[in-house]
C-alpha cells in the first residue's frame, strides 16, 4: 500500500491522492480495522426503547465479536461478550427475545441478567467458584440519543469527549443537536440495506456532495445547493444547515409538505434546513425541521457492510403513523432513494478497488477535503504513519 504523501497535492494539479485500491480488498487490513477501530470505539448499535422490559435482549455483532444487549432488572440496559464462561458456546442463539435469565443450551450454565453466574448442574457442590468472575464478561455501555453505544475495550475512549464532545463542537452552539430531542424521538420507520462495498466507501460518499447532482435529483431538487457539490460542513469542521429550495414545502420525495409538525425545541436558523453529521466509526446523524436519520453501519467483510437506518418522528406523530391517520411515506422515500443512489455508487465502486487502474490509488477534488482528513486519522488510528516512517527508515539504511 502507498502510504506516504497523503497531503500532499497529486503531481500538478490541486487533487489529493486517496489511499491504495487494496485499503478496500485486502482481509488483512480489514482485520486490523476491526481490532483497532470498531473493538476499541464506541459503536450505536440499537434502540433503547427495542428493549422494552426487563428480560429483552438482542444480540449484534461488533467487530469480530457477538455481543448481547440485554435490559437488566436492577441495572438498565447492559452488554455482555455472546460467550459462555464454561465452555465457550454461544449463550444467546437467536437474534432476539426476552427471558428472565441468560441460559447456555450446552450445560445450562445460567446468568442473571445482571451478568453473574446464578446456576449451573451442581454448582452448589462447587462453593468456591466465584459467580462474578465465571459471569458473562461485559461490556462497556452508554445510552444516548435514544441508542445503545457500547465499547468492547477494557478502557473505552471517553464518552463524553470523543462522541458527545464531537457531536456538540461540530454542530455549533447556535445550531445545537440538542435542539431536536432525538432522545424523545421514536421510530417511524427503518430499512436495512446490505451493501456490497467496504465501509470506508460508504462514509467517503457520505462526506461529499460533489456527487449529488449526478445521482441525487430528488435532493438537489429539496436542497439546491446540493448541485453545487457543497457539503454541508465549513471547513474548519463545523457543519451549517443546507437550506431548503425557495418552492420546497417539507423535506420530502416531491418536496410537498410532509404533514407533521416541526420539532419543538428547534432554533429558527435550524428551520427549512438540513444538517448532516458523521460519528466516526459508524454512524450518520441527519436532522431536518420534522425529523431525524441515522444511519448505524455494521461492517461484514472488506467488501459488505450492512447498514441500519432508522427515520424518528415526535411520539405523537409515530401514534399517528401506527393508527393509520398519518402517511410519512413521502418523508421516508426521500431519504430511502439517497441511501439506494449512494450505496449503488458504492456497490459500482468496490470491483474497481481491486483494478490494477486503481492501485496507486485516485484522487479527492478541493471539496471534498473531509475525506482526506478522515485518509488521516485512518492512516494514524491504523498505525501505518508508524509503517510508513519505519519503510524509510529501512530504505534509508539500504542505501
Ligand atoms: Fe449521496
Amino acid at each position: 500500500m502507498i502510504i506516504d504523501h497523503l497531503d500532499e497535492p497529486l503531481p500538478g494539479s490541486s487533487l489529493l491522492p486517496t489511499p491504495t485500491g487494496d485499503a478496500y480488498t485486502d482481509p488483512d487490513i480489514f482485520e486490523k480495522e476491526q481490532a483497532e477501530i470498531f473493538e476499541k470505539m464506541w459503536n450505536c448499535v440499537l434502540r433503547s426503547d427495542s428493549l422494552p422490559s426487563p428480560g429483552h435482549w438482542k444480540t449484534v455483532t461488533v467487530g469480530r465479536e457477538e455481543i448481547i444487549v440485554v435490559r437488566s432488572r436492577r441495572e438498565g440496559i447492559k452488554a455482555y461478550f455472546n460467550v459462555c464462561a464454561h465452555r465457550g458456546m454461544r449463550v444467546c442463539t437467536a437474534g432476539e427475545g426476552k427471558n428472565k435469565t441468560l441460559q447456555c443450551g450446552y450445560h445450562a450454565w445460567t446468568y442473571a441478567l445482571e451478568g453473574d453466574l446464578v446456576a449451573a448442574p451442581n454448582l452448589t457442590s462447587m462453593p468456591d467458584v466465584d459467580r462474578k468472575q465465571y459471569g458473562l464478561k461485559p461490556v462497556h455501555v452508554r445510552e444516548w440519543l435514544g441508542y445503545v453505544w457500547v465499547c468492547l475495550a477494557e478502557e473505552p475512549p471517553n464518552f463524553e469527549r470523543e462522541v458527545l464532545g464531537e457531536v456538540r463542537t461540530r454542530f455549533g452552539e447556535v445550531e445545537s443537536i440538542d435542539n431536536y430531542g432525538i432522545e424523545h424521538l421514536r421510530l417511524g420507520d427503518t430499512k436495512t440495506y446490505d451493501v456490497a462495498a467496504n465501509w470506508k466507501l460508504i462514509i467517503e460518499n457520505f462526506m461529499e456532495c460533489y456527487h449529488c447532482a449526478t445521482i441525487h435529483p430528488e435532493l438537489t431538487e429539496v436542497i439546491p445547493e446540493f448541485a453545487d457539490g457543497l457539503a454541508s460542513q465549513r471547513k474548519n469542521g463545523e457543519v451549517h444547515g443546507s437550506s431548503f429550495g425557495e418552492e420546497i414545502q417539507g423535506f420530502t420525495v416531491d418536496g410537498s409538505a410532509s404533514g407533521v409538525h416541526q420539532l419543538p425545541a428547534i432554533a429558527p436558523d435550524q428551520d427549512r434546513k438540513y444538517y448532516a453529521i458523521t460519528v466516526k466509526p459508524q454512524v450518520f446523524i441527519n436532522t431536518v425541521p420534522d425529523h431525524v436519520i441515522i444511519h448505524r453501519m455494521f461492517p461484514v467483510s472488506e467488501s459488505r457492510t450492512i447498514v441500519e437506518c432508522d427515520w424518528l418522528f415526535l411520539p405523537e406523530v409515530v401514534d399517528k403513523i401506527t393508527s393509520g391517520e398519518l402517511d410519512v411515506s413521502k418523508s421516508v422515500e426521500l431519504f430511502h432513494r439517497v441511501n439506494l443512489q449512494d450505496f449503488n455508487a458504492c456497490e459500482l465502486t468496490q470491483p474497481s478497488m481491486r483494478s490494477k487502474a486503481y492501485s496507486s490509488g485516485g484522487a479527492l477534488v478541493p471539496s471534498e477535503h473531509h475525506i482526506q482528513e478522515f485518509h488521516a486519522w485512518w492512516y494514524r488510528t491504523l498505525g501505518f504513519e508508524q509503517v510508513a516512517a519505519a519503510q524509510q527508515e529501512t530504505e534509508k539504511a539500504a542505501v
